[in-house]
């Protein structure tokens, strides 16, 4: 098991690296700026849309509109709409800046001194930040050798002090799942006060699976569950952060008591909900990333690569040589691939680009030989 300390070695945290003065050769590991320059490199590494926001996002006359209001009206409509979509009360819901506030207000609200969090290694590592900031105890727990989350040795690192265990599903940076009713019977064995944080942010991507059912379409009658979701990937506005959890209503309002007040902007939340309302775009979106994967699989398999199984927008790479020699190679040749994930050294996370990127993308892996 990893411990805390390894986080600043491993995770992708520009700041909190740098505020904890490592080398600069393990600074020039850390995840690069994520920012599109045009003529900039080709981003495939932080598991964004390629394709940007919905059309309809893209065509809305006067986004401002209103904006010298405080957002209360906006928050209020993005609430209903949410509560609408998934057939729950609104007081089950609670709207983040980013599916990653949703991680910060879940740490503070059932994290602190003497309290640990569970995860896995690796996976997505913004709520280890969080937890170290309140002075929980992060305990890492290695994947199982098929890469789903080692639920039993998860089970076995919990106890009376375990006050969050986050599950990351499908997982970042593996991109598979973990079986939905071995988390049942996990989270059903838990201690009674450790509540569970099951991120969903690639959900859209999974398509039917038989292992596979969201905690929101199915929810199980526990408060101590949480689900995050994000409209980052699938709606294609992460520059734009909004995101938002689900749970009882109790949990929801722990969670809510640790809310910014207002964190979502009017122009975010009017995109938002003018792509929840594009449900064409939403299918249409799934489908591209469906093929886009497919053609990822079909290019690797006539390479005699064997990717981990993708139900996200991202792979995860056997690359038989140091990731970080990769990495150079790519960003030598203007693209950005996403960064180690210790202690998986030799695998590559590629995020899905366009298939103009995708075909660059694979001209430059054959120049690696
Ligand atoms: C699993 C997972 N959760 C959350 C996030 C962050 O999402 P957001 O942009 O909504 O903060 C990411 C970003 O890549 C992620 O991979």
């Amino acid at each position: 098991m990893l411990t805390r300390r390894d986080f600043f070695k491993t995770a992708g945290w520009g700041a909190a690296v740098a505020s904890v003065s490592l080398p600069s050769d393990l600074l020039a590991w850390t995840e690069p700026s994520r920012a599109a320059q045009p003529g900039g490199p080709i981003l495939l590494n932080s598991n964004e849309n390629a394709y940007g926001p919905f059309p309809s996002v893209l065509a809305l006359s006067n986004p401002f509109d209103g904006v010298n209001r405080y957002p209360d009206h906006h928050s209020d409509l993005v609430t209903e709409r949410l509560a609408a979509l998934h057939k729950l009360p609104q007081d089950c819901i609670v709207t983040g800046c980013g599916s990653t506030e949703i991680l910060r207000i879940a740490a503070n609200a059932f994290l602190g001194p003497g309290k640990k969090l569970i995860m896995a290694a690796p996976t997505f590592e913004a709520i280890e930040h969080y937890a170290s900031v309140v002075n929980a105890d992060v305990i890492k727990v290695p994947l199982a050798a098929n890469f789903a989350h080692d639920l039993g040795a998860m089970l076995r690192a919990a106890g009376p002090d375990t006050g969050l265990v986050y599950i990351c599903n499908p997982n970042n940076p593996t991109a598979n799942l973990t079986p939905r009713k071995d988390l049942e019977d996990f989270i059903s064995r838990l201690p009674k006060n450790t509540y569970v944080l099951i991120d969903e942010a690639y959900h859209d991507f999974v398509g039917p699976q038989p292992d596979y059912v969201s905690f929101i379409e199915r929810p199980l009658d526990d408060n101590r569950v949480i689900v995050a979701r994000t409209f980052s990937k699938i709606y294609g506005l992460a520059g734009m952060r909004m995101g938002y959890g689900v749970a009882a209503k109790q949990t929801t309002a722990q969670l809510r008591r640790q809310k910014l007040e207002d964190s979502l902007n009017i122009f975010v939340m009017r995109c938002g909900l003018t792509s929840l309302d594009d449900s064409a775009a939403h299918q249409q979106a799934q489908q591209r990333n469906a093929a886009d994967r497919d053609q990822f699989m079909k290019q690797a398999a006539a390479r005699k690569l064997k990717p981990i199984p993708s139900s996200t927008n991202f792979i995860m790479m056997e690359s038989g040589r140091p990731v970080r020699s990769v990495i150079a190679h790519f960003s030598k040749n203007n693209i950005a691939v996403g960064r180690p994930f210790p202690p998986m050294d030799t695998c590559v996370r590629i995020s899905l680009g366009t298939p103009e990127q995708m075909k660059e993308f694979w001209r430059v892996w054959d120049m690696l030989g």
